[in-house]
């Protein structure tokens, strides 16, 4: 549908939206998986001991769920500068194609650190990431909140991620043996 603009979260849009939509669909990106690959110098962490936090990674074989949100036509613009600004910390905000869980295929843009901004870290092993996520916080919270707030909210919507799972798994094991 023409002049329609939606909105993928993937990420902690998905659990601290903070904006006005008029319709929210579940939905996935082809082509996409969803890492804690991004580091976080103002929400999740400090510059000086960074924390993590997903962007999506290309993969061929693999699609990423999540929430698309469709925006009302009359704040679109605004309510993506205010998202521009708390994503401002290495993403992009390209357009491309979101399939709907109706089946319908739309237009759309989401946000994604790329791995030439200058947060990137990219890939580590479980363990260390979920190190990385345990001590972290940042002026938004802990990393740790950041992370179960998403696993729970893709459980909530019956989304099946791996690589978010294990991760919380770890975090709950390191943090609990720290107590
Ligand atoms: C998103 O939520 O879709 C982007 C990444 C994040 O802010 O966690």
């Amino acid at each position: 549908m023409k002049n329609e603009t939606w909105l993928f979260g993937y990420g902690s849009i998905m659990w601290k939206t903070g904006f006005n939509f008029e319709n929210r669909e579940l939905c996935h990106v082809k082509g996409w998986t969803r890492r804690f690959w991004q580091g976080s110098t103002d929400h999740r962490g400090t510059p000086e001991f960074p924390g993590r936090v997903v962007t999506l990674i290309e993969s061929a074989s693999e699609h990423c769920w999540g929430t698309a949100y469709r925006l009302p036509a009359s704040d679109a613009n605004n309510i993506l500068e205010d998202l521009d600004y708390r994503e401002k910390g290495g993403y992009d905000r390209p357009d491309l194609s979101l399939t709907l869980d109706s089946g319908r295929t739309i237009a759309g843009t989401t946000y994604i650190a790329q791995p030439r901004n200058h947060n990137y870290l990219g890939e580590s092993s479980l363990e260390d990431i979920a190190r990385q996520i345990s001590f972290s916080s940042g002026p938004s919270g802990s990393n740790k909140e950041y992370i179960l707030k998403l696993h729970q909210t893709l459980e909530q919507y019956d989304i099946q991620d791996d690589h978010v799972a294990t991760l919380a798994q770890l975090v709950l094991k390191q943090t609990e043996s720290t107590l």
